[in-house]
């Protein structure tokens, strides 16, 4: 088979005589072939079928240990000039990058079929979606991406003759020579995750895991997405996208920004606590990860999810922190580095209160509540469908996107930041967005913990110099005619290691703030910081949270601030030459206030 595109038949050509793979198969994204390549998979070792009866039609992959998140001092933004890149990103001349790819990929399918995966991320018909094909010699990443994105002979139709695609090349980087055995999850050591922003082009080599080998989500939806989005005048963001809806049948979407890992598919999926669902409130889900932001007919910013799937942070999912999450994953899901009951299902931690007796763990060592390592990786994760989420709401596939209303920036930060605060204006609020910061998690590698400042959450992601990211964000006030309003959150402040929120389906309590606000209804009263909630002005019907909790919750310590004004120099220093001087105004305000 080939398409009717002669530039992506040519193309995928060129591919081949380099990776030398034994076949080309052309993924159409059928049942049939999902069912061929998930038993193939289960032969050779590399997925464990899990019991038909507690999980149908889904699968188990243990990776190997040295291929287990992304890698981001191996990820590359290839621009002609260095400048374009900035100083947040690896860097390499795009002549020498190729130079090296095509060293790399030479022959790095041999003994491999090279399936050519077509795929588009955003609804298929859409304006504002964009057409990938991804070649790749990994059967996981074809299952994956059916799950993650709309794939196969449907983009080719709507690809045509002369549409245009992203090119993307993955490879494991291990070739198989003659009678050599594979192995369960072939990767290489030296790993590279390149973009040519201007070329709008993506090689990713050694790396079957996640963001670094399905590549339609964080190479394109992000990295090349954003660069692509600061040539049009849109914004491709690291964002969930959910939709809240008042008894009245009044509807708000919201945006959120927080960086990888901190319950942001939880809060995406929020089930408000039980007086609110009795008072008729909902909470639907647009997406969990990624959306895509385009001033739309209603004068509002409008959003699409680029996504198809959720690509989630097992552990820490449970029945009590996600149910809807949960029914997502209950069949014609992958699991990936999770551990296995003895039953053939899956299990990770706090998925149950009390772990079960005997398992098998991510490694496939035998593994009891005494073992000292974890059972499932912390980056263990499940690839589920986005339509299995019963809270997914109506509107997630609509061409035109949903308008948005709030835009809400969090981190996980255990001092300094209140539970919520609002921006004076949108300056002020990009200026929040820019100094987002949070403890770092395993979903990269790096030191667990410590506070990584993470602007907008998109420093691991932005194609371009994150300076000039800033500046496109304060010129999008000028596209877009009613301007969301932005609000900064905090569900993980500590007192004594204890967390002062309760957060989850408390989380409600704030958003209802927020719909109020953006509904010109909600009442605040203007901080050092920005707008925030007295205590009355927040619905506590139903949970015991007393004044003085709250007072602790809110406290703005001018000594803490203080240091966060430091810390924040760093980054200032860093992008000092394309830093817009908007920002450093907003630093000096700040700086007066406290
Ligand atoms: C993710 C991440 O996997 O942000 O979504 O790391
Ligand atoms: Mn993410």
């Amino acid at each position: 088979m080939s398409s009717p595109n002669a530039k992506l038949n040519q193309w995928v050509e060129e591919i081949r005589e380099l990776c030398q793979p034994e076949a080309v198969e052309w993924a159409d994204g059928s049942q049939e072939e999902w069912d061929r390549l998930t038993d193939l998979m289960v032969e050779s070792g590399t997925l464990k079928r899990l019991n038909p009866e507690k999980r149908p039609n889904s699968f188990l992959a243990w990776s190997d240990p040295k291929d287990v998140a992304r890698v981001e001092d191996r990820t590359f933004i290839c621009s002609n000039r260095k400048v374009d890149a900035g100083p947040t990103n690896n860097w390499v001349s795009p002549n020498e990058m190729r130079g090296t790819l095509q060293g790399l990929f030479e022959g790095c399918m041999h003994g491999r079929t090279m399936y050519v995966v077509p795929f588009c991320m955003g609804p298929l018909g859409s304006d504002m979606s964009i057409i990938g094909v991804e070649v790749t010699d990994s059967p996981y990443v074809v299952v994956n991406m059916k799950i993650m994105t709309r794939m196969g002979s449907a983009v080719l139709e709507e690809l045509g003759p002369d549409g245009d695609f992203v090119p993307c090349v993955h490879s494991v980087g291990m070739p198989l020579s003659e009678g050599q055995e594979d192995v369960p999850w072939p990767c290489q050591e030296n790993k590279y995750i390149v973009h040519f922003p201007e070329d709008r082009e993506i090689w990713s080599f050694g790396s079957g895991y996640g963001g670094n080998a399905l590549l339609g989500k964080k190479c394109l939806a992000l990295r090349i997405a954003s660069v692509k989005a600061r040539d049009e005048g849109w914004m491709a963001e690291h964002m969930l996208v959910s939709g809240v809806e008042n008894p009245e049948g009044e509807k708000r979407y919201v945006v959120g920004a927080f960086p990888s890992a901190c319950g942001k598919t939880n809060f995406a999926m929020l089930i408000p606590p039980k007086n609110y669902v009795e008072a008729g409130w909902k909470v639907t889900t647009v997406g969990d990860d990624i959306a895509w932001l385009r001033p739309g007919p209603t004068g509002k910013l409008h959003a699409i999810n680029p996504e198809a799937g959720y690509f989630g942070v097992a552990p820490g999912t449970s029945w009590e922190s996600n149910p809807n999450a949960m029914e997502s994953m209950r069949a014609n899901s992958i699991f990936t580095n999770v551990a296995l009951t003895e039953d053939d299902d899956v299990w990770w931690e706090d998925l149950t209160d009390e772990p079960p007796e005997n398992l098998t763990d991510w490694r496939g060592n035998e593994w009891t509540p005494d073992s000292e390592t974890p059972a499932a990786h912390p980056n263990s994760r499940f690839t589920a469908p986005a339509a299995q989420c019963p809270a997914i709401d109506p509107e997630w596939e609509n061409p035109e996107g949903v308008p948005i209303d709030a835009i809400i920036f969090g981190g996980r930060r255990a001092t300094t930041m209140p539970l919520v605060f609002q921006a004076f204006n949108w300056v002020h609020g990009v200026f929040l967005g820019a100094n987002l910061g949070s403890e770092m998690t395993a979903a990269a590698e790096g030191a667990v913990g410590k506070i990584r400042h993470d602007p907008f959450a998109m420093l691991p992601f932005c194609g371009y110099n994150m300076g000039d990211y800033f500046a496109h964000w304060l010129g999008m006030r000028k596209r877009i005619k009613e301007l969301p309003r932005i609000f900064h959150v905090n569900w993980f402040r500590k007192r004594n290691g204890k967390f002062m929120w309760p957060g989850f389906s408390e989380n409600m309590r704030v958003l209802h703030w927020i719909f109020d606000r953006v509904s010109g209804r909600g009442k605040g009263h203007e901080s050092k910081l920005g707008w925030v909630p007295h205590f009355r002005e927040l619905n506590f019907e139903g949970l015991d949270f007393s004044f003085e909790q709250w007072q602790e919750l809110m406290a703005v310590e001018d000594s803490e601030f203080r240091q966060e004004l430091l810390s924040e120099a760093e980054l200032y220093l860093q992008l000092y030459d394309h830093l817009p001087k908007e920002l450093i105004f907003q630093r000096e305000l700040l700086a007066g206030r406290i």
